[in-house]
């Protein structure tokens, strides 16, 4: 470990709650999220979600902080180092090498997408028009069949990202995020009111909020639970990484509770603005992963002011999308500049260049040029699936049990802060309901009860 480093501190810890929600509001809240309800079966998809974000997503998020904090490091020696403390074996700084590759395998693609976000920004501004649905889908298969296209705005995005990775924790995350995230907010709300006003929120309300029995399939339970780790930012060590700059002082329960509602608040209302343009205009909820891209961009075509909140919108996604993408290059770079002693930007730029690489593997494989398949996948597809729905539950399974049963009470009382019941509460939670809730899905996905998923 290279001590002659100083370790960055947040500014504040709100600065901490503000930089792990631009972490978690990404694009699952948005793209993933909406099409995800809408090709499951809204509500029954939107309510499983919520349970599992609650018993699951929030106290592993809590145990994420605790490891990053009291590791104080990378989230590879921030298992090592409490390992040792705690007289546990070496080898659970696996989780955190798991951890940091994982996230650049998801950053290849999701900065994929996001270039996708930002070709749509570059039409909105344009003002092109997209007035009927083949024109909405011809111009969604135009730019995935376009690797020069997708892979020119790939390298954009990850250009921007590593920039911010590269001028740091504070200069460079918390200053990105202070600047757009409040801005990200302010356009949601617009979105929201403009949305309902010129939508159908009540039937999006219902479509997102009542209970239908019948839609409950172990496919829409797995779906959610995946769905649930993705947009908390969990099982990846983005989280460690970000609690490893986080002061002792901080009380991870109430933090956590902050980013949990703020992610939920977001999500939500980011899908009631969704579903009630989709419906006003009479669209598909169901339509897969071009849902924003096909149906919004009709929508907007049609309403009032339509160019100026396409633009909003197309915006407040890529904010997203950049406050999230930087998150999961950090737990790499810091190992980087933290294990082999190497300069911030030089960590940052050597790391994009294989994420890059295999971003444009990305774009390749899912335009019809050049198209290939990996098992049977599309790259995107298939790497998509890999992290969601096999890493994250197994590494999030293997934080619950780590924290759980092998750091020990005491220095996780210690470090948690929490008094009394709401210690006892979270920590049974995460010993018993969190490794049997992510193990009894899992096995239903190994036992292939998802086959109903589209
Ligand atoms: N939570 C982000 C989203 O919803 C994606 C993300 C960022 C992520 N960092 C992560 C997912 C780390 C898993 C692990 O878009």
């Amino acid at each position: 470990m290279n001590q002659s480093v100083p370790r960055s501190t947040w500014t504040s810890h709100w600065a901490f709650i503000l930089v792990t929600i631009g972490s978690a509001v990404g694009l699952g809240n948005i793209w993933k999220f909406s099409y995800l309800a809408g090709a499951n079966g809204g509500s029954a998809f939107v309510l499983v979600y919520l349970c599992f974000v609650a018993l699951i997503g929030l106290p592993l998020l809590m145990a994420e902080i605790l490891i990053g904090r009291r590791g104080r490091g990378n989230p590879v020696s921030a298992m090592l180092k409490t390992a040792e403390e705690s007289g546990n074996s070496p080898w659970w700084a696996l989780l955190g090498w798991v951890g940091a590759l994982g996230a650049l395998a998801i950053l290849s693609f999701y900065s994929v997408v996001a270039g996708w976000i930002a070709d749509y920004l570059c039409q909105a501004v344009m003002g092109v028009q997209v007035d009927t649905p083949e024109k909405a889908a011809q111009g969604f298969s135009n730019l995935k069949d376009n690797p020069l296209r997708t892979g020119f705005w790939h390298t954009v995005f990850m250009v921007l990202t590593v920039w911010v990775v590269a001028r740091g924790v504070v200069r460079g995350i918390e200053t990105a995020n202070k600047i757009m995230m409040p801005l990200l907010f302010l356009i949601l709300l617009l979105l929201a009111v403009w949305g309902a006003k010129v939508g159908n929120m009540p039937m999006a309300m219902h479509f997102m909020f009542d209970f239908k029995a019948e839609a409950l399939t172990p496919g829409v339970v797995l779906a959610a639970m995946g769905h649930a780790f993705f947009s908390l930012s969990l099982g990846m060590g983005a989280i460690m990484a970000y609690g490893s700059y986080l002061d002792r002082e901080t009380s991870i329960g109430s933090t956590s509770l902050w980013v949990v509602a703020a992610n939920v608040v977001i999500g939500l209302l980011s899908g009631m603005a969704i579903f009630s343009l989709t419906f006003g205009y009479g669209l598909s909820p169901s339509s897969g992963p071009g849902l924003i891209l096909q149906a919004l961009p009709l929508a907007f075509s049609h309403m009032p002011f339509g160019q100026i909140f396409s633009v909003l919108f197309f915006l407040f996604v890529l904010f997203a999308a950049w406050t999230s993408s930087i998150s999961l290059m950090e737990p790499f770079v810091s190992w980087l500049t933290e294990r082999c002693g190497m300069r911030r930007a030089r960590a940052a730029w050597g790391t994009c260049v294989p994420v890059w690489l295999l971003g444009l593997a990305v774009c390749l494989s899912s335009s019809s040029v050049a198209g290939f398949k990996v098992f049977g996948y599309d790259l995107l597809d298939g790497l998509d699936q890999l992290t969601n729905r096999i890493m994250m539950p197994l590494s999030g399974l293997a934080i619950a049990v780590y924290v759980g049963w092998m750091l020990g009470r005491p220095i996780v009382a210690d470090e948690a802060g929490l008094k009394g019941r709401a210690f006892s509460l979270w920590f049974n939670v995460l010993r018993y309901i969190v490794p049997i809730g992510i193990t009894l899905v899992f096995l239903g996905l190994l036992i292939g009860l998802d086959k109903s998923i589209a």
